[in-house]
This record gives C-alpha cells, structure tokens and sequence, in this order.
C-alpha cells in the first residue's frame, strides 16, 4: 500500500484550506454559483438534482481498512449513511451539505485520500485491475505504475485544462479485468525477452462516440513510460478539439488523424522532451514498488475450505461464483457482491463498509479493492479462512453469490441522482435482478453482463455490456436501447444496436425473452450467452426480442 510523503499531507492541507475558504465565500454569498463552479469541480464537487455530489478517488481501487473505516464515517455524519461506488473506482456521496463538504475533504485527507481531479478536464483518478497483486494469470502488479501516474498527473501543470476530460487504466495481466481499451490510455504490461514494458493503447472512449482503443505502441519499456505518456498527452492538449465538446476527446482525435499521424507526433515530441526525464522517476517507481510489496502468505491446511465446500450447499454457490484462483498456494481472491437483488448496485451502507473493513483487517491482510464492476474485492484470503468470511458477509447482507452474473448489474445513478440523466438506470437495475431471483435461473443461465446507462454518457458502460440498456427520453417518455454482444475484455467489442427502444413496462419483459431464447439456442450450458451471440449474430435473439414484427412480416 502507498504511505504518503510529508509532501502529500503538506500538499493536500493546503488544498483542502484553499477550498474552505472558498466554500465559506459561496456561502456568505461573495461568491455567485458560476464563480463558484470551476473551484469546486477542481475538488471533486458536482451539482446534482437534489443536493451536491461529492466524487472521491479510490486510486487504482485500492484501500485499506482504516480508510474503509473512514468512507463509513463520512457516509454517517455528512450524507445519509451509504456511499456509491462507481465504474471508475471512486465512491460518491449524493448528499451532502456545501458546508460540510471542507470536513469531509479533511478527513479523508487524515487517511490519505482527496477528492482532487475525480472531475475537470483533467487526467482523472488512475483506474487498475481490481485482482491487482493476487491474479493467478499477473504479470505484474499493475498499481506501482498507476501510483507513479497518479502522482505525475496530479496538478500537472500543463495538463489542468486539457480539451476534456482524460482516463488512464492499467492492467498487468493477459485477461483485461480494467477496461483498458475504452479509456483514453489504456496501459498492459508486457514481457518482452525477460524485460518488463508496457502495450500502448489510445483513443479508446465510451460516451456520445464509442470506440475500442488502438495500439500506438506495443511495447513501451519502464524507463520510457512516463515520457511517453507526457508526450501523448502534450499532443493531445495541442491537437484535440476545443470546438465542440462532443468532438474533444482524444478518441475523436485519433479517429480524425489517424493512427500514423499521431504516433509520428508523439514520436517527435518525446525526442523532444526524453531528455527532461532524467531517471527520477524510476527512483520514485522503485520507492514505491517496494510500498508494494506482497504480503507474507502464509500455509496453512485447508481443510475448512473442503468441508465447509462439501457440506454447505449455500457456501458452495458463493465460492464457486465469488471466489477466484490466487497467485499464493492455498489463497483465493474473494469478490464482495454489492448488488443484493433489488438492491441499488454499488451501493453499500457504512454499516456494511465497517464490516468488510474488520474482515479486510482479519483475514486479508488489510486490503481491499474496489472493482469497476462496483463490487468490493477482498484479494489475498486463504482458502482455510473462506467460510468465516462468507458467514460474516451473509450476516451484513453482503453474501449475494451472484458475480458475474445476470443480477450483478453495473448501472450509473441516472434520473435518480444524476443531473444529465435522460432516464431511470437504479429501478431497471433492481428489477431484473429480482426478476431472474424469482425466477430461479440465475445460475443456469451463467455469466452474463448487463450494464445500464440513464443517458447517451454512458457511464454505465453499456456499450461494453454483453447485454447493454441506455435510457433515453422519447418526448418525455423513458425509452429503454438495447445493445448486444458489448465486451469490455481483452476482446473488447461495442454492443450493436438490436433495434427500436422499450417503454420503463416493456424493458423488463424484453429481457426476459432475451435470456430465455439464449437458453434454447445455446449448444450446452457451457455456451455462454456472449459466445452464442458470437456464434449466432444477432438475428435470433432480434426475433425474440420483437416477436410483433415477425408475425407482421409472415
Ligand atoms: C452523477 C454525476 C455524473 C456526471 C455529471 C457524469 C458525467 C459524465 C459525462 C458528461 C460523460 C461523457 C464524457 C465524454 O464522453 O466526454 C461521462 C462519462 C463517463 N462517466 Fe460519468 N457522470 C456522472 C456519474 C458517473 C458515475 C456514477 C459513474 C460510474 C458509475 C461514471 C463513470 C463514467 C464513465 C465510465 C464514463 C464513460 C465514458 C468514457 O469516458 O469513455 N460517471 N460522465
Ligand atoms: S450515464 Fe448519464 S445518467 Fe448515467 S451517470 Fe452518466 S451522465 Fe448521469
């Protein structure tokens, strides 16, 4: 885990001062809400339909129990007693007050987080796998590097006003669990003749626009991976489009330019500026790998883990959905499911975030992850310690054995919550799940992704959704788009698009026939719904979703 350096706490009190003073001015009414607007979203501050929204970077989705512990506090004394986390690995507090809004910052900063740059048209908060430092099928730790560009694009200079906003996600093993490939960097590490390096991929965006990144590079080497992010970065800042917000992200410029053309400019700007790097960084890379460090695992039987296995019907279900192979003999990776069905998905209570703090604390080596699938991520728990933990996790509501399945639904906070919501995102959500519970197929129907956006935004990721849903307003109807075949892997793919929209009534039903002609057409049950959609296209599952227009067309 990184432990911040005098300069950080320094750093982050006199920020946090800055914005109280400016908090206190928009109150006593010195400044106006446009004055005001810039500040605060240069601290993680939105305006939405109901209250502010206070957006909080859990970079690379990493944390540990005392700053779990913290996010609780804060959800309890300032909102109403929960936190949303988000696809980007934030967390989002919907509630609170513009007054509180300082001790809030503050007291994060006493647990090294900050809410700088989660907003902005800025390098936002570094996103990485959520297995980070535990995947069987690693490489290597991603998060080094992920600090590393957390702490050269904080405050960058150059970089605070950049044409739009602009993510950056790393991964460090051959099965994408980061989405590399919608962000605008999207960054895998790479072994090359026993050397370490980085395949570079850019312009890759969901939004208005969706597009799968390009490769710019293939290999990249440690000691030229920060040049080359600031050299892209530089040519983007130049070349993106700051006459039409729609048209400002970097996927625009490299759709505009072509993929030649920027790496001949990025190539000529890092000739330019390679000199400036003069090695430091690799002094604070090799600082905070070591910050890194694995855990001592330790052996133990696990004999705990088979009986619990052979007697327990309900634990069996969990570890088998729940449960993921670890690098460590005897370890497994433990995903906490936040999406009880019919709950709000990401949401949990400070109640719940204590109780995975306390089981990060005793049986995971004070770790935890926050996945852009907005679940919490437990990543180094031995086998023998699993049935203590599901028990514990069963009794806080968070036991659900549902990941990666139908009912663990990535869905943004739309017309609830959000400001530019065209339509409702949570109910949608919280319907299917308890319509696929009382229907009891959930299992049978296996690993299936549905992702739900409340607008064209596409926060959601729906694009990248096997099954996607956009909600859109149709003269003031909710109008629900569905998508298919979307894929955020390492064969990612942007879902197409299965024809006209469904009313808030119809969408669930729609669904339904969608899983139930999956189940028919698939070869066995070892066919998962992408693979069959793979295989079929989309005609057969069109024909179930529209069932008028074919009898129209007999
Ligand atoms: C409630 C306040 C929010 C606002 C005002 C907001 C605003 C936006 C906007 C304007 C875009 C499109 C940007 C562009 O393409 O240029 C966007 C994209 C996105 N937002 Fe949000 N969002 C909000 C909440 C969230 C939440 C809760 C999540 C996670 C659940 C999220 C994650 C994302 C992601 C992943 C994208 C994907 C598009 C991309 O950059 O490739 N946002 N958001
Ligand atoms: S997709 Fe639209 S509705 Fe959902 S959070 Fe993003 S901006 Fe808001």
């Amino acid at each position: 885990m990184y432990s911040y350096t005098e300069f950080d706490d320094a750093f982050l009190a006199e920020r946090n001062a800055q914005f109280r003073a400016q908090v206190e001015r928009r109150i006593d009414g010195s400044l106006t809400e446009d004055e005001f607007k810039p500040l605060r979203l240069m601290n993680g501050l939105y305006l939405q339909l109901h209250a502010y929204m206070l957006r909080v970077a859990i970079p690379y989705g990493t944390l540990n129990g005392r700053q779990m512990d913290q996010l609780a506090m804060i959800a309890e004394r300032w909102d109403k007693g929960y936190g949303h986390f988000t696809t980007r690995q934030n967390i989002q507090y919907n509630w609170p007050e513009l007054r509180d809004v300082p001790d809030m910052l503050d007291a994060l900063a006493e647990v090294n987080m900050h809410a700088i740059q989660t907003s902005g048209n800025t390098i936002r908060n570094v996103t990485a796998d959520h297995f980070a430092g535990a995947a069987a099928d690693e490489v290597a730790d991603p998060r080094p590097v992920a600090e590393l560009i957390r702490q050269w694009s904080t405050d960058h200079p150059e970089f605070q006003f950049l044409p739009r906003k602009f993510k950056v996600a790393v991964s460090g093993a051959p099965h994408d669990r980061a989405v590399i490939k919608a962000h605008d960097i999207g960054l895998r590490i790479v072994e090359r003749d026993g050397a370490l390096g980085f395949e570079v991929i850019v312009g890759g965006g969901l939004g208005r626009t969706p597009m799968i990144g390009k490769v710019l590079y293939d290999f990249v080497r440690s000691e030229d991976l920060l040049p080359t992010l600031e050299a892209i970065v530089s040519v983007y800042n130049l070349l993106g489009r700051r006459d039409n917000k729609y048209k400002a992200r970097i996927k625009i410029t490299v759709h505009e330019n072509g993929i030649e053309d920027i790496r001949a400019r990025v190539d000529a700007r890092y000739a330019l500026i390679r000199a400036q790097f003069t090695g430091v960084d690799q002094q604070m890379l090799a600082r905070i790998e070591a910050d890194f460090a694995a855990p001592a695992f330790v052996e133990k039987s696990i004999a705990p883990f088979e009986a619990a296995y052979t007697n327990d019907p309900v634990f069996r279900a969990w570890a088998d959905t729940n449960v993921d192979a670890h690098r460590a003999p005897g370890y497994a990776i433990v995903s906490i499911s936040l999406k009880a069905h019919g709950a709000t998905p990401g949401d949990a209570t400070a109640d719940q975030m204590r109780v995975m703090a306390d089981l990060a604390r005793r049986y995971a080596h004070d770790e935890l992850r926050i996945s852009h699938e907005q679940n919490v991520i437990l990543p180094h728990v031995h086998r023998a310690d699993l049935p203590a933990v599901h028990a514990a996790l069963k009794d806080a509501g968070l036991g659900t054995a549902n990941i990666g399945l139908i009912s663990d639904i990535i869905a943004c906070p739309g017309m609830d919550y959000c400001a530019l919501a065209t339509a409702r995102s949570i109910p949608i959500a919280q319907e299917i799940a308890t319509r696929f519970d009382a229907l009891k197929i959930e299992h049978d129907v296996g690993p299936l992704k549905i992702k739900i956006s409340g607008c064209i935004n596409a926060c959601g990721h729906h694009h990248v959704g096997h099954i996607g849903i956009l909600g859109l307003d149709r003269a003031g109807v909710e109008s629900y788009q569905i998508t298919l075949g979307g894929d955020g892997t390492e064969d990612a793919a942007i879902g197409e698009r299965a024809g006209p929209g469904f009313s808030a009534d119809e969408i669930i039903p729609a669904i339904e026939r969608l899983v139930m002609a999956y189940l028919d057409l698939r070869q066995d049950p070892s066919e998962t719904f992408l693979a069959t959609y793979r295989r079929l296209g989309l005609a057969p599952f069109k024909s179930a979703l529209y069932p008028e227009a074919k009898a129209d067309a007999a």
